[in-house]
């Protein structure tokens, strides 16, 4: 069973870093945890968003994507470009194997592999961002349109989406990060709340 296979290899650990810039107490996940961006492996079609579902994201975080520049890339794209993983107008291309895009605004982002064929094969996810308030945006027709079941992926937890389950890791790695100075980096890792 699958779920069984994931708890199995459940030296899945989260890898955070924390960033102290300008008085910002930042977090910046690392997308997948250990895993680096790719195709999903077949005993982990949900990884990614599972991942997205598993961690909850405050204004100012930023996610980053580690994989190798001749394989992969990251593109931001719009709810309907994500919802059919059509890549030919990507909001945002990042593709130099070391990528991080700053969650500023409220809202859903929704990112994809820019690689042909990789969006189909699950490497592609979205993450809430809340407000300042910790207040998350309705979700708009197009948020909803993107999350359409298309034949190729089951409905599962579309609305759930909207409040992430799991437990967040920011509020004590936050003040770790709030007790430093200057540029404060931590790479830590801690167990990743299993969802099943
Ligand atoms: C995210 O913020 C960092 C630090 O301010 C900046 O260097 C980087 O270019 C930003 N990334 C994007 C995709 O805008
Ligand atoms: C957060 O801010 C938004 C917009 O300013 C407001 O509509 C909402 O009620 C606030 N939520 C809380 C819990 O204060």
């Amino acid at each position: 069973m699958r779920a069984r296979a994931a708890l199995a290899s459940a030296a899945a650990a989260a890898a955070v870093l924390l960033l102290l810039v300008d008085g910002c107490a930042c977090v910046m996940y690392k997308v997948g945890d250990l895993d680096a961006w790719g195709v999903p492996p077949p005993s982990k079609p949900d990884v990614y968003k599972r991942w997205a579902k598993s961690t909850h994201f405050a204004l100012g975080d930023s996610i980053w994507f580690l994989y190798p520049p001749s394989q992969d890339s990251v593109l931001q794209v719009t709810p309907e470009a994500f919802g059919t993983c059509d890549l030919a107008a990507p909001v945002l291309k990042l593709a130099d194997g070391n990528s991080v895009f700053n969650l500023t605004t409220p809202g859903r982002f929704y990112y994809t592999s820019g690689t042909p064929g990789h969006c189909r094969k699950g490497q592609k996810l979205w993450v809430d961002v809340p407000m300042a308030n910790g207040t998350y945006l309705q979700p708009s027709a197009s948020d909803l349109g993107a999350l359409a079941p298309t034949p190729a992926e089951a409905p599962e937890g579309s609305l759930s989406a909207f409040a992430p389950d799991g437990a967040h890791p920011s509020p004590a790695l936050r003040a770790v990060a709030g007790a430093g100075s200057v540029v404060a980096a931590a790479l830590l890792s801690f167990a990743l709340p299993l969802l099943l």
